[in-house]
């Protein structure tokens, strides 16, 4: 269909929804112009425009939420409860180890967040984190994930889930800094996709004559922007069978972990989780809770008061597991949500959304005057067949970079990051030199290179030097 044609069917179907303002200027637009907002107008699902403006927009959102009868979800603990436990423990390491070396498992990083409360300009992963080099977030997990693949003596490929808001960007990272040493080949970095963003009235904003608003669909978009990209015809073309995913804002996260793969697979889990034991009832993380049989993340803000306080005899919470967002996901599952034209349940998010009135002029509001809509990976988990949870010990993998200062900020990440070397250190009979609060009283930073592991650094103990109050160490 020519463009002037493909308009003219378009407007009723635009005004059926309330949306035909969004051809407002298309009398003003130059050639180039018209081709852009007709793109854009193509991509939106107008199917689901009522829908979502119904439920998600103007509507008062259902309190789901409220009417599900919750139980705190199973999970495996750090360590083995017992001795049949333990024995499956070693099982699974060993089966993970082996998932691993024949190179059944791939990375994957979502990052395609804005970080805004960060408050650093350009894409999150080129933050740079570490305590004493000073290396970038993605720099720390290429250097994992080229360790892992010399330990294993295999190839480790890793994708990139950006959005439009960083794609670009975050190639011209990879490429100016060659890549972190991986070889591009294994390095696939793509792009999710968008949904449009509604003024409280439930119309589509503009931020231009031919530019709808839109946001990135939220990191469970990557179900889709997987199968979209290509990505997931790369993974099954290695022969991938499993994902292990994470947020670029966690330096400490653990990647390829053997025992987590291992226990996934043991139990024929197609999605599975990490979890911390939460530090507050109303800790800002999501909370593993199982309904009608199935795991699900409820988000902090979404858990009742009175189920979050909720307390077992010996004064542990009921619902104490927090998500730290760690998860394997099977190929096999990603193919068949596509597959099933799946949609995942969208959230929204009101903000202040730039935009242009009806008269074309900019408004920069000062008060939230839209909503923005996403998607969450964590709804996939009760579309799994089965789906494990693994505790961790926070000091070990969590240490979330979410602002610029206080809580999970840029100095509490350090810290964490300082601690956890200063531990595997002393676990390897190194005396750390540590403050009258008992934190370290020095700069360390271990690189990937020279361990992934407390294993790796006792078996290099006779090259780690004394230590002195003060002392900065860098090991690689
Ligand atoms: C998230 C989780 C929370 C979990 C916590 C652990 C949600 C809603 N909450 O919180 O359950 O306990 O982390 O740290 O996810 N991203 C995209 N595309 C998007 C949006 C986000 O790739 O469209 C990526 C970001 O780059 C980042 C990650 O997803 O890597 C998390 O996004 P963010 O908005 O920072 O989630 P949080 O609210 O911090």
């Amino acid at each position: 269909m020519t463009g002037k044609k493909e308009i003219e069917s378009l407007r009723p179907q635009l005004a059926q929804r309330h949306q035909e303002h969004l051809l407002a200027f298309w009398p003003q637009l130059d050639p180039r112009q018209r081709q852009e907002l007709l793109d854009q107008i193509r991509e939106l699902d107008l199917a689901k425009i009522d829908e979502w403006v119904e439920q998600l927009v103007t509507g008062t959102p259902i309190a789901e939420v409220a009417a599900k009868r919750f139980e705190p979800a199973p999970s495996y603990g750090a360590e083995p409860r017992d001795t049949g436990q333990r024995r499956k423990y070693r099982k699974a390491m060993e089966l993970g180890d082996k998932l691993i070396a024949q190179g059944k498992v791939a990375a994957l990083v979502v990052a395609g967040g804005q970080g805004v409360r960060l408050g650093f300009e350009g894409p999150k992963g080129n933050f740079p984190i570490s305590p004493v080099r000073q290396k970038t977030l993605f720099r720390l997990f290429a250097e994992t994930i080229q360790a892992v693949s010399r330990r294993y003596g295999t190839i480790c490929p890793w994708y990139v889930m950006t959005s439009p808001l960083n794609h670009a960007q975050t190639v011209e990272v990879f490429q100016k800094e060659n890549y972190y040493g991986l070889d591009p080949q294994d390095v696939f970095i793509f792009q999710q996709g968008t949904l449009p963003s509604f003024g409280l009235d439930g119309r589509i904003l503009l931020t231009d004559k031919a530019q709808i608003a839109r946001s990135p669909d939220g990191h469970g978009g990557c179900i889709r922007a997987l199968a979209r990209s290509g990505a997931l015809a790369d993974m099954k073309k290695r022969g991938i069978d499993y994902i292990s995913y994470w947020q670029v804002d966690n330096p400490l996260v653990r990647l390829f972990d053997p025992l987590f793969i291992g226990l996934h697979a043991l139990d024929g889990a197609e999605m599975s989780s990490k979890a911390v034991i939460k530090n507050a009832p109303k800790e800002k993380v999501g909370n593993f809770c199982r309904i009608e049989g199935r795991v699900n993340v409820i988000e902090y803000s979404d858990l009742p008061d009175e189920l979050a306080e909720k307390r077992r005899p010996d004064g542990t919470l009921v619902f104490e597991l927090g998500s730290i967002a760690i998860h394997i996901i099977n190929t096999e599952l990603v193919e068949r949500l596509n597959a099933q034209a799946y949609s995942l349940p969208l959230h929204r998010a009101v903000k202040k959304i730039p935009y242009i009135d009806p008269q074309g002029h900019r408004v920069q509001p000062k008060e939230p005057n839209g909503v923005k809509l996403e998607s969450f990976i964590f709804d996939a988990l009760p579309l799994a067949r089965e789906s494990i949870i693994l505790e961790i010990v926070r000091s070990e993998q969590f240490a979330p970079t979410k602002n610029a200062e206080g809580d999970d900020s840029v100095r509490t990440t350090r810290a964490m990051m300082v601690e956890r070397a200063a531990a595997w250190l002393e676990s390897a009979g190194v005396q750390v030199p540590r403050q009258p609060d008992g934190s370290a009283d020095c700069l360390l930073e271990i690189a990937p290179s020279f361990a992934l592991d407390p294993a790796d650094v006792a078996a290099k103990r006779h090259v780690v030097p004394e230590l002195q109050p003060g002392d900065q160490l860098y090991l690689q």
